[in-house]
């Protein structure tokens, strides 16, 4: 097959009623090797229903016609096929004619003296729709993979190389709180790395040097937030291999960062536990002898002085004991075999405990969901938890104020939890403990479940209180919160 053979026949539907006219188009065309197969018409019916029936890449059409006029067939050429390339061939044409045909939507006018023109005007009109219809076609393809851009969660920006957005999608305006109008165009060192031009300039050239960039950042959002994001920059070079843009993809980890923060301090206070529980072992089996030889001791010694010293020895192993104790219920996490417990018996109980003993100035009350889920568990453990929390409450309230005890049942899905690092679901209940007291400053929220971390005077508290809650919580596979 020859290679001309194989070039796409040119099909041109030609309005003209004259016959000379005609053949002398197709010689030109032919002459200029253009292959074409030409459907001639010469009325309106005819020039309109070929152009609904049959399919062209060309009109060509003279300007005057006994019955009809190359101005109305335009018209009707637009309105049917906007994209045909239509070529007024005419002898009669004048200035302002041809003006008007263009404006109206004509291609070219070929005037018939000059008709050597012709191929080259064909040509180069076919070529223009051509690449019109693929220029079409990119935009199309664009909007496509724009409106999936926008289906993404993450956010996906495109800058210049001076910074300036020059895309945003939906994801973008959700996690920085910018609309597109208001993000498009602004500089991103403004928006999004606000006063931090060195991090900037540093991510750029490592870019630059390698292409892609890969790494955690805080940025800003518009009502002041600073998100932690995972954020990937591709560098986008022109045809010449100059830098053009920057595509920035950032997904949104800042709860993703809080949880891990958490979870490694829960994970520590269970280490510290183990080893807290090991040392708190050893001196239980050191004290033990201590205080069993200050019991025999006592009656042999004869002189009141003595016995004062000895008391004093046996006070001092006496609390190292009570606080061994203390290290002991911490360390130990689930123990025995877990029962069925109803929580409501226990709460009942420590609310009668504590009005007993907790100063008249603590108001205390208690609610218990009805039909309130039984848990399994360990109930002394759960009695630990809930004096634990409470004698904190009394601690925070030296004043007085109200201490309110309630459990409830909760259904959860797909909650996150510092305490586990995939999202929970399922039947729960909630035990909580409200007090009205000083509450606790959000800098050192972190930390209170730090073993041994307390803000009480020496001698007052060990800091054991919470890790033991914590830990004995965790192991009943619950969580624990502070609001
Ligand atoms: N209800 C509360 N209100 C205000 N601050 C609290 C409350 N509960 C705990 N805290 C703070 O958390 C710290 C740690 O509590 P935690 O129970 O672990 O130890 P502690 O009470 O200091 O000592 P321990 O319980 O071992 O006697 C406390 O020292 C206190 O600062
Ligand atoms: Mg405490």
């Amino acid at each position: 097959m020859s290679a001309q053979s194989m070039s796409p026949l040119l099909r041109i539907l030609h309005l003209e009623d004259n016959p000379t006219d005609a053949e002398l188009v197709r010689g030109m065309l032919e002459a200029a090797g253009v292959d074409c197969a030409i459907r001639r018409v010469e009325t309106r019916e005819a020039f309109q229903s070929a152009l609904e029936r049959e399919q062209f890449d060309l009109v060509i059409s003279d300007f005057t016609l006994p019955s009809f006029d190359g101005l109305s067939a335009l018209t009707i050429c637009r309105h049917k096929k906007p994209e045909l390339p239509f070529i007024f061939v005419s002898g009669t044409i004048g200035e302002d004619a041809a003006v008007e045909s263009l404006k109206r939507g004509a291609t070219d006018y070929v005037i018939k003296d000059r008709l050597s023109r012709l191929a080259t005007s064909v040509e180069r009109a076919v070529q223009e729709a051509q690449s019109q219809a693929e220029r079409l076609q990119a935009d199309e393809k664009i909007r496509e993979q724009a409106a999936l851009l926008d289906k993404a969660r993450d956010a996906i920006c495109v800058m210049d190389m001076e910074f300036t957005i020059l895309y945003w999608n939906r994801g973008a305006e959700r996690l920085y709180g910018w609309s597109v109008e208001e993000a498009v165009g602004q500089s991103a060192h403004d928006l999004l790395f606000r006063g931090n031009v060195s991090l900037l300039l540093e991510t750029v050239k490592q870019l630059i040097r390698q292409n892609e960039w890969q790494g955690e950042l805080h940025k800003n959002s518009k009502d002041g937030r600073e998100n932690v994001v995972e954020s990937r920059w591709t560098l986008l070079r022109d045809a010449l291999g100059r830098p053009k843009s920057i595509l920035l993809i950032d997904s949104d980890i800042t709860e993703k960062k809080q949880i891990e923060a958490q979870l490694f301090r829960t994970q520590r206070v269970q280490s510290i536990g183990a080893v807290a529980g090991g040392i708190a072992h050893d001196l239980n089996n050191m004290l033990a002898p201590i205080l069993m030889v200050t019991e025999l001791l006592r009656d042999e010694l004869a002189s009141e002085q003595s016995r004062k010293m000895l008391d004093t020895a046996k006070a001092s192993a006496q609390r190292g004991a009570e606080m061994v104790k203390q290290i002991l219920a911490f360390a130990r996490g689930a123990g025995g075999e877990p029962k069925t417990i109803q929580l409501k018996h226990l709460v009942n109980e420590m609310v009668r405990l504590i009005g007993d003993t907790f100063p008249r100035s603590i108001q205390v009350e208690s609610r218990v969901d009805k039909e309130l889920y039984p848990i399994l568990g360990d109930a002394a453990q759960f009695n630990q938890v809930l004096l634990n929390l409470c004698v904190n409450a009394r601690d925070a309230m030296p004043g007085g104020g109200r201490l309110q005890v309630g459990a409830d049942n909760a259904v959860l899905e797909g909650k996150r939890t510092p305490m586990f690092p995939e999202p929970v679901s399922g039947k729960f209940v909630v035990l909580s403990v409200v007090d009205t007291g000083c509450g606790i400053p959000p800098e050192l929220a972190g930390r209170i479940f730090e073993p041994f971390f307390t803000t009480k005077e020496p001698g007052k508290g060990t800091g054991l209180g919470l890790s033991t809650v914590l830990t004995i919580v965790k192991a009943h596979h619950g969580f624990v919160e502070v609001v």
